[in-house]
């Protein structure tokens, strides 16, 4: 939850036998003026450690270089993305222009891949947007449009995977006397607690995550998250809004927050020096406009049909090549739904506009269990699915 602390470094110094008293004293007058004018808020923090000039996210290797997102996962996340798309174009009644917003698109690589899985007629009516805070990546598929901010009066699908648990928040800890106080940040990642929580801060709290009188607990303070969601939903005219994240909502809040740091494939300490992501799960409870639902990854894929269901083994028989590539991508759906990882993140989602409302009864409600789709079935097609796959019990599917 901390960084390394002030006193791991002063103690390291207290070892040099060339310094004498005064000069360590010094020195941790020097570093103690120095925190003292760099402790803000964690929101503040955040937003120059990740997007700042040097931030984590304008690094050259992007997000991909550092963890994998269900994007990275499997082609068949965005194939199932796709086929969302298809039936939110099927209930705006086909548009001329259909728009798909990848909203805080990493390197486009979800972009990308809807666009490649879209079937020809709806790709060549469709409008494909990255918005981003990085830059362009070299070698991305032309047809691709690069925003700094969502195209406003899109009709058509905006998704937003893994965006909202980076948007920058300010933390809350209860202090010895029960008191919610703003938690401070020095550069190296060290805390400390700052004034008491107020106005929208201490409302949003009361709202979405009360903090019991109880020393030491925490909470993330969600409204910059939740201001920009609507942000977002609003550049919509007509269609549907998705945030994916990992999420808690009122009834399972956790009880010391989750602020946490990722640098190069590892969970680290959060340390707001550009060095590693700064991320904590998503209230997508508090996040949700009037109308929006949240579902689980697993259910939301199922309903668009993947499983990870494994093909029957007479394939393996009667076509061995088949059933390998049909194994292959019954792992991966597999690890796009696992409890206890991807399948448990939430899906938000949010309708807009005329006509969208009864999109997410025919899609989600009464979950059955759909064949699972190989990559290359027709995500346009609603009976698209394949017959190398049967349907398995959770269980088996881990
Ligand atoms: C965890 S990565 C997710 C990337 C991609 N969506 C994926 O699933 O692989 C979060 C991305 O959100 C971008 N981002 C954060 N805030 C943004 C904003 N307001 N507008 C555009 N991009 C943003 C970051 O630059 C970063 O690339």
């Amino acid at each position: 939850m901390t960084g390394e602390t002030a006193g791991g470094r002063a103690d390291a110094a207290a070892g040099d036998a060339s310094r004498g008293p005064q000069d360590r004293r010094d020195e941790r007058d020097e570093r103690d003026a120095r925190n003292a004018q760099d402790w803000r808020g964690w929101r503040a923090a955040m937003a120059e450690a990740l997007y700042g000039p040097g931030g984590f996210y304008r690094r050259p290797e992007g997000p991909a270089g550092h963890f994998r997102t269900s994007v990275h996962a499997s082609p068949l996340f965005a194939w199932a993305v796709a086929r969302l798309l298809c039936r939110v174009d099927e209930a705006l009644d086909r548009p001329p222009r259909l728009d798909f917003v990848d909203m805080a698109a990493g390197r486009g690589e979800l972009a990308a891949g809807v666009l490649a899985a879209l079937p020809e007629p709806v790709a060549a009516r469709t409008r494909v947007c990255a918005v981003e805070i990085a830059d362009r990546p070299a070698g991305l598929d032309p047809r691709i449009e690069w925003l700094p901010e969502p195209p406003p009066g899109a009709r058509g699908l905006l998704f937003a995977n893994e965006w909202l648990d980076n948007v920058p928040l300010d933390v809350a800890e209860v202090d010895a006397a029960g008191a919610a106080r703003l938690v401070l940040v020095a550069p190296d990642g060290t805390e400390r607690l700052g004034p008491p929580v107020a106005g929208a801060d201490a409302a949003w709290l009361a709202r979405w995550w009360p903090l019991p009188a109880e020393e030491g607990r925490r909470a993330e303070i969600g409204h910059p998250r939740d201001t920009a969601w609507a942000g977002a939903v609003a550049s919509l005219e007509r269609g549907l809004a998705v945030a994916v994240d990992y999420a808690h909502t009122a009834h399972a809040r956790p009880a010391y927050g989750t602020l946490t740091g990722f640098r190069e494939g590892r969970e680290t300490a959060p340390v707001p020096d550009g060095s590693c992501d700064l991320t904590a799960h998503v209230a997508l409870d508090a996040c949700a406009l009037p109308g929006g639902r949240v579902l689980t990854q697993r259910d939301a894929l199922r309903a668009l049909g993947l499983t990870g269901a494994r093909p029957p083994l007479a394939l393996a028989s009667t076509d061995p090549a088949a059933y390998v590539r049909a194994l292959a991508r019954a792992g991966e759906a597999a690890e796009l739904t696992a409890a206890g990882g991807l399948g448990d993140f939430g899906w938000l989602l949010q309708p807009v506009g005329r006509g969208t409302a009864g999109l997410l009864d025919d899609l989600f409600t009464g979950l059955t269990a759909p064949a699972a789709p190989s990559v290359s079935a027709d995500p346009a097609d609603p009976a698209a699915s394949s017959s190398l796959f049967v349907d398995v019990a959770d269980d088996e599917e881990q």
